[in-house]
């Protein structure tokens, strides 16, 4: 049996692995998985009880992929309620078979997260850790949200960051940290493009 083509691909936000990882999706003909949504889908589950652990558990154990398409979770609080809930131990656990089992769909798959370098596909053959500066991603993120029509302020995004990489990289369960044998990918001074060309050529001779 050959293994399963998995490109992983981690880094914390606005770094613009969500693009590169939804390119490398397409140029490879692999299914591709945002882990991203489904913390913000269990989060937005919750959101009017956050504080509550017992009930983001019970969440993450009734996870249904039919919460994915919902609009609202695109958006900023969705991403705080995902940062709070997703440093639960038995929330990751809960959501852990359905990211390995749509790891292992032929002929490939592209998945972007915090922990799918780390935990999720440990031992996937291509793992990207995706980074830039936070002033940078703060820009991105705001051009992102205006790009939309949502009025933002650019301190404020600049902080959500920070708070999100503290909460991302501090926690015990999975915390952000880059993968064994990752290559780290600084998009501080590139263009969407350029990071994709950087990716393609230390990846293809991975898979
Ligand atoms: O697009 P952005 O990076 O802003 O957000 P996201 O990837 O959708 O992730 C939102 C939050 O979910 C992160 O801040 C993490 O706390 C959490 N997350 C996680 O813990 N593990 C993952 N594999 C993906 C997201």
């Amino acid at each position: 049996m050959t293994s399963p083509k998995i490109i992983a691909v981690d880094g914390p936000a606005a770094s613009g692995k969500g693009t590169l990882a939804a390119k490398l999706a397409r140029h490879f003909g692999f299914h591709f998985l945002d882990t991203g949504l489904l913390y913000r889908a269990v989060g937005y589950q919750v959101r009017d009880a956050i504080g509550d652990r017992d009930a983001a558990i019970a969440a993450a154990r009734a996870f249904d992929p039919a919460w994915l398409t919902q609009p609202e979770l695109r958006g900023d609080e969705a991403a705080r309620l995902a940062s709070q809930i997703s440093a639960i131990p038995e929330v990751r656990t809960a959501l852990l078979d359905f990211q390995r089992r749509f790891a292992a769909q032929p002929p490939g798959a592209v998945l972007d997260g915090r922990d799918i370098g780390t935990v999720i596909c440990p031992d996937a053959p291509a793992k990207l850790y995706v980074t830039a500066d936070v002033e940078v991603r703060a820009q991105r993120r705001l051009k992102e949200l205006q790009g939309r029509g949502v009025v933002s302020i650019y301190a404020a995004v600049l902080q959500d960051l920070i708070d999100r990489d503290t909460r991302d990289s501090a926690r015990s369960a999975a915390p952000l940290k880059v993968a064994d044998g990752a290559f780290v990918l600084d998009t501080s001074a590139l263009n969407a493009d350029e990071v994709f060309e950087a990716a393609l050529s230390w990846i293809t001779p991975r898979i």
